[in-house]
């Protein structure tokens, strides 16, 4: 049995970011991965799906330019932009994080890791397996994707890793859920013209979202070419050689429409199934999730959980933060987890982003909530960009003026939430932002603007 101080499952924003951590804290740390270094954020989640979008931006954007008296001729070229993805972006980074765990000389090992006691686990790689002990274990373990038993992977039936990587763009494709990976992928791929279909269960796309957020999405993929059938149920698929036949049924229609690919994206379950937690002495709740305290540990005192496979958001930033928390915890610093302000976003066009409590949450914690919306359309670089669909939504509490929460949906709202997450989780108020000195022009102004009509003397609208 080889002892082991700190052991980390899994090495994507969770588990490397744990990593680097504890070894700043003085712990040996040790992370076990069965694949690549960085995890699904990394390898087939937030990045590549990013750069994909912004392809897709780019290549639109040049179709659109003769408003700016440009023409642009020219061919989309799909397998470099996939080489490009790849190499300049992913690698790049990936190779980013292995130096990083070097330099901050942690144990990298390669393998499947499974727990065998409350204290000890195994770690298979080729068919061996070699047996560890550990003083602290940090599972970070990550989620993958939901199959449903109307379109089940198949070669034209794929998840997002797959459409993500697919090596010649599809003529046209059919989108099974209207989440975050549905909406934003949808949107990059038609982008480059694909023809996309998306089929949402509920009214909305992003139903996550409030519509005032998400009917600007909808609104923008239509103008794409996309079509939006929401309140559909898919009920079977039948793959072909050269296509996919998707069944649904719409109100009391039942209907089809083929498709060269079809992406399932109904939403991940997390990794917890196979890591043999009884032996650990760990359970899961009915989704699978490993309950934490909120410190991160389990009910076993020794192991610890973050990310994709605990309650909340599954969001990179948030493993990230669970992170440095645990690594903290395990040594021995009084901290604990604080979600009151945490932003989520959506990379589609317009982006929305959320942070702290909607006007209902905080209504419901028994603050005097109000909330003021500005719209880009009265400022001046979203007018200058061309980008004027959108607004910034703050939540404050009336009496004592401060700020609780936001919504912005618009050009750069992924950038811009982050100043009102700080304001949240510093506790400034409305005339804080209101007396700050914003640059100008920028969309951000749009939040200095907004605080003015909370306050009740707005200048620019
Ligand atoms: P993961 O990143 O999933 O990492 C878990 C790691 O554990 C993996 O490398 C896996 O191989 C390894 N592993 C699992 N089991 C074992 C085992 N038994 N032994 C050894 N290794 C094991 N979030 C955002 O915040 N912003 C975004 O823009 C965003 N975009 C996304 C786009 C897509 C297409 C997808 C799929 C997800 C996206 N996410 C985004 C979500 C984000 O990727 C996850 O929330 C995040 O990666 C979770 O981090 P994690 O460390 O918990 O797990
Ligand atoms: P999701 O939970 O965001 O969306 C799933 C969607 O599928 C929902 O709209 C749901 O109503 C719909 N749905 C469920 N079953 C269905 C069915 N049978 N037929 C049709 N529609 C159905 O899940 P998604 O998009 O798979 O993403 C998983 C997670 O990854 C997200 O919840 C998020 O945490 C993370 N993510 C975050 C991103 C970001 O931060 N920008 C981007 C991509 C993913």
């Amino acid at each position: 049995m080889n002892p082991l101080d700190t052991v980390i499952i899994g090495s994507g924003p969770g588990g490397y970011v744990a990593a680097i951590r504890a070894a700043q804290l003085g712990q040996q740390v040790t992370i076990i991965e069965r694949n690549v270094i960085g995890g699904t954020c990394l390898n087939v989640g937030c990045v590549p799906s990013k750069a994909l979008l912004q392809a897709g931006h780019t290549y639109l954007s040049l179709k659109h330019a003769s408003k700016y008296g440009i023409t642009a001729t020219g061919t989309l070229d799909f397998t470099q932009t996939q080489t490009w993805k790849n190499t300049q972006v992913v690698e790049k980074l990936r190779m980013g994080v292995t130096q990083l765990l070097k330099k901050n000389k942690v144990t990298v090992l390669k393998g499947e890791a499974r727990f065998s006691g409350k204290n000890t686990l195994s770690v298979t790689s080729d068919g061996k397996s070699e047996d560890y002990s550990f003083k602290n274990c940090i599972i970070a373990t990550g989620s993958r994707p939901i199959e449903i038993k109307a379109a089940p992977f198949g070669p034209r039936i794929v998840d997002s890793t797959g459409i993500l990587n697919t090596s010649t763009l599809p003529e046209s494709l059919v989108v099974i859920g209207a989440g975050y990976i549905g909406s934003e992928l949808a949107e990059a791929m038609a982008s480059f013209g694909t023809k996309v279909t998306v089929i949402e269960a509920t009214p909305s796309i992003l139903p996550g979202f409030n519509t005032k957020l998400s009917d600007l999405v909808k609104r923008n993929l239509t103008k794409l070419g996309v079509t939006l059938l929401t309140d559909a149920k898919v009920t079977a698929t039948q793959e072909h050689a050269d296509k996919v036949t998707v069944t649904y049924v719409k109100g009391d229609t039942t209907q089809t429409v083929d498709a060269e690919l079809v992406l399932v994206s109904v939403g991940r379950r997390p990794n917890t199934d196979n890591l043999n937690l009884a032996a650990a002495g760990l359970a899961t709740d009915p989704k699978g999730l490993i309950p934490v305290n909120a410190q991160s540990r389990t009910n076993n005192p020794q192991i610890y959980a973050i990310g994709d496979v605990v309650a909340g958001l599954a969001l990179a930033h948030k493993a990230s933060y669970e992170a440095k928390i645990v690594a903290e915890a395990i040594a021995g610093h009084h901290v604990a987890v604080d979600y009151k302000a945490m932003p989520a976003v959506c990379y589609t066009t317009p982006e929305i982003a959320t942070t702290g409590k909607t006007v209902e949450e905080a209504t419901a914690a028994g603050f005097s909530a109000k909330a003021t919306d500005f719209p880009l359309a009265a400022n001046s670089r979203a007018i200058a960009a061309g980008k004027t669909d959108g607004f910034v939504r703050i939540v404050h509490d009336e009496q004592s003026k401060v700020i609780l929460g936001a919504q912005i949906a618009g050009e750069s709202a992924s950038e811009i939430i982050s100043t009102l997450t700080v304001a949240i989780e510093t506790g400034l108020t409305l005339e804080d932002i209101a007396l700050t000195i914003f640059p100008h022009p920028t969309v951000a102004e749009a939040i200095m603007d907004n605080t003015e009509v909370g306050l009740g003397f707005p200048i620019h609208v």
